[in-house]
């Protein structure tokens, strides 16, 4: 373990900014992880996972950790469940198609998703009908202070839309280690309830899709619309979906009548960042290598050399004119830092 100065952060962030930290170290056990908590107390500390999530606008003046545990295994199952564990570094597309190989259902609809197993609880991410709260039972956690390990269960975690406890009562307190999640081996629940799900499977002619179809299907409409971190630096949506009261989002929709909504409860509606952005004409706008992506515009893109500072510019101009617009006030999903 190998704590590094001066650190080049640009090959650990999806976007590809390039940005230092004062020091870097990669832990890849729970004991390397006590050690070097314990051994720099005093230092102000970053956690970084896949770094999937995060706009980085200026060098990191901290010690950076970047969480590397790995493992997956099978810790439980009865005839119609299986409970698995994924140490918190695994990639997390890896470890669904792990778990799809095994025929264990329940993350097929969150394929492709970025980002590694351990930041998953974080915003409980989510895609095409699924969220990961339907089936994460726990996750283990290290205290930052402590180094004590605590088990957070599916209720405390208080997850919502994009939300959750770490992101809010014990922000930066914790580092999750490993999560746990409660996966079908028959009767799966197949969930094509979105729309864009169905169209590609009909698309392939298949009526009565396994796992590894909804996936495949996923997997097809992510690439055609989202662009491949790996080609194109992004950190996926970029914007939440607003939620508006059904009071407010009325007198909005009379003026708007063709804005698209979802009923999320019976006093909220959310709306498509997505769509509002495209109506203000910001989609596939280019500003130096900043931009607005051309086939989905929640997802802001460096073409190669953006700074952070363009990038966050060039979010506040969307959400200053779609506010200008709609009334409505967009907010960023992703970490400005
Ligand atoms: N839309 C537009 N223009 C756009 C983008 C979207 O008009 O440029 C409209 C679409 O036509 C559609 C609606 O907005 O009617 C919803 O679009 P889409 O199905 O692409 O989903 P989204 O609401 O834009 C959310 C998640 C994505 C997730 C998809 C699918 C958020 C912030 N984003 O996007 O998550 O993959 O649903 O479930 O909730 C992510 O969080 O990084 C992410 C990619």
């Amino acid at each position: 373990m190998e704590i590094q100065s001066n650190f080049s952060l640009k090959n650990y962030n999806t976007f590809g900014i390039e940005a230092n930290a004062k020091q870097f170290v990669a832990v890849h056990s729970i004991n390397e992880l006590k050690t070097i908590l314990e051994e720099n107390k005093n230092e102000k500390k970053f956690i970084l996972g896949g770094g999937s999530n995060m706009l980085l606008t200026k060098d990191i003046d901290a010690l950076v950790i970047h969480i590397d545990l790995k493992g997956k295994k099978t810790i439980k199952e009865d005839d119609d469940f299986v409970w698995v564990e994924s140490q918190a570094g695994e990639t997390w597309h890896d470890f669904v198609l792990w778990t799809i190989d095994n025929n264990f259902g329940g993350l097929e609809n969150m394929s492709l998703i970025p980002g590694n197993v351990g930041t998953t609880p974080v915003q409980n991410i989510g895609a095409y009908g699924t969220e990961i709260k339907d089936t994460f039972v726990s996750c283990e956690a290290m205290n930052i202070a402590t180094q004590e390990m605590k088990t957070f269960d599916n209720a405390e975690c208080n997850f919502g839309y994009r939300e959750s406890i770490f992101k809010n009562e014990v922000k930066d307190q914790y580092i999750i280690t490993s999560v746990i999640f409660k996966l079908t081996k028959r009767n799966h629940k197949i969930n094509t309830s979105y729309g864009d799900i169905l169209a590609e499977l009909a698309k392939n002619n298949i009526s009565e899709p396994t796992l590894k179809d909804v996936s495949n299907a996923v997997i097809a409409i992510r690439q055609s619309k989202l662009p491949d971190p790996k080609e194109l630096g992004n950190s996926g949506s970029f914007f939440k979906n607003p939620i508006l009261l059904k009071s407010d989002f009325e007198k909005i929709h009379q003026k708007f009548p063709e804005m698209k909504f979802y009923e999320v409860s019976e006093t909220e509606v959310k709306v498509p960042a997505g769509w509002l952005i495209e109506q203000t004409g910001f989609k596939g706008k280019r500003f130096g290598d900043a931009g607005v992506h051309k086939n989905q515009a929640l997802v802001l893109v460096n073409y190669g050399n953006a700074t952070g500072q363009e990038i966050l510019a060039v979010s506040k101009e969307v959400q200053k004119t779609v506010f200008e617009k709609f009334g409505i006030q967009i907010e960023a999903e992703v970490n400005v830092i």
